[in-house]
């Protein structure tokens, strides 16, 4: 017991910080605007006119204007051929509050830094999750981000033979490589847009830092066009993959070995969701909020004691290393 005290006063008196502040990079909060009225003295912009053109990508006959794309309750099916035929509440949603999962999750369940990729998870799995957004169980630690509040509100909207439909129709496509992993010391600037990092225009350059950075192959491809063909680039510290491969194969003294129940190759194990290839940044708020308590549903104490004494640096380094797993 003694020694225990010790080992803690000293855990204590080194500074090794916890988890404490959220990981800001992951949860892509855009800064506040400036305070005060900066638009004094400029007259007030006017509106844009919308864009009504019809868009196209290549390899899909289909044509849709951008407000079709976006639509919360029968967003573009760029490309059918590539998805079996989608239950109504996937493709359409219904109104008033269940907005169509393909418009953030995408038609293939591939999703978004933002939200989640939610193809290839076992029915029993999705079906937990969605009851835990419906009872309180499953919010995000950090409060401004509004998405998952859309997500919880959803979830609350839905019937139970919805659920069923949505979680069968994901479960049955494989979750396959979408995010490729760059280890860097520098990035593409960026800004935030809903809860994504796009590149910015000018080709500058700025250091990463103690972040990931995850942004799309093809900014105007996933922002405008909602392209569910075109993926990620997680860019990721220098030496943070071997470090989390530490982490995850052996637990290096702080956490334990994922592959007990994610599996040995962190496909997923029997209802054990697979963390293999999958964003960094969902995967590193969902370590952060099981961590905080704001995701605490009965399979979730399964997790306690593996995110327990994690600080924010291996939290990003676990991340670094199970997204550059080929799934
Ligand atoms: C407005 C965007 C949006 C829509 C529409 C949406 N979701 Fe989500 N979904 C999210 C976000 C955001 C999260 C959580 C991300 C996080 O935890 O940080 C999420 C998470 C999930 C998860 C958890 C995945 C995991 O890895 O545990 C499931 C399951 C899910 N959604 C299912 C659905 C279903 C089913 C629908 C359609 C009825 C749907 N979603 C519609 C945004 C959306
Ligand atoms: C004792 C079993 C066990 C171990 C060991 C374990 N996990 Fe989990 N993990 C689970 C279970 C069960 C869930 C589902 C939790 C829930 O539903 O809230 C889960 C969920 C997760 C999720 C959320 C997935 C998603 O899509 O939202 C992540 C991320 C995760 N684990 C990462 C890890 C990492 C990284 C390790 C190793 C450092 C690890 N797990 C070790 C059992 C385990």
């Amino acid at each position: 017991m003694k020694s225990v005290l010790i080992a803690f006063a000293l855990v204590s008196a080194s500074g090794v910080s916890l988890a404490a502040d959220p990981p800001a990079w992951a949860y892509a909060i855009a800064p506040a605007p400036p305070a005060g009225n900066t638009t004094a003295g400029k007259a007030p912009a006017a509106p844009a006119a919308p864009d009504t053109s019809l868009k196209r990508l290549p390899g899909s006959t289909l044509e849709f204007a951008r407000a079709q794309i976006s639509d919360g309750f029968g967003p573009a099916d760029w490309y059918p051929g590539d998805h079996p035929t989608m239950p109504d509440v996937v493709a359409h949603g219904r109104k008033p509050d269940v907005r169509a999962c393909s418009l953030c999750h995408y038609p293939n369940g591939k999703g978004r830094p933002e939200n989640a990729g939610v193809a290839g998870f076992s029915t029993a799995y999705f079906i937990q999750q969605m009851a835990d957004f419906r009872n309180g169980n499953r919010k995000s630690a950090e409060p401004r981000k509004a998405n998952t509040n859309t997500m919880i509100t959803i979830a609350k909207g839905m019937t139970e033979d919805e659920i069923k439909a949505a979680a069968e129709y994901f479960g049955s496509m494989k979750w396959t490589p979408w995010i490729k992993v760059v280890e860097t010391t520098t990035v593409p600037k960026t800004r935030i847009a809903g809860g994504m990092y796009l590149t910015v225009e000018g080709g500058e350059k700025e250091p990463l830092g103690q972040r990931i950075i995850e942004t799309p192959e093809d900014a105007e491809g996933t922002e405008v066009l909602r392209n569910p063909r075109s993926g990620f680039i997680a860019y990721v510290p220098m030496g943070s993959i071997k470090k989390g491969e530490a982490l995850v194969t052996n637990g290096a003294g702080k956490t334990t070995q994922c592959g007990v129940c994610h599996g040995a190759d962190l496909k997923g194990l029997g209802p054990v969701p697979g963390i293999a290839g999958r964003s960094p940044s969902c995967l590193v708020r969902q370590l952060y909020d099981m961590q905080q308590g704001a995701r605490k549903g009965s399979w979730t104490e399964l997790m306690k004691p593996v995110v327990s004494k994690l600080t924010d640096e291996d939290m990003l380094n676990i991340a670094a290393y199970t997204s550059s797993r080929t799934p």
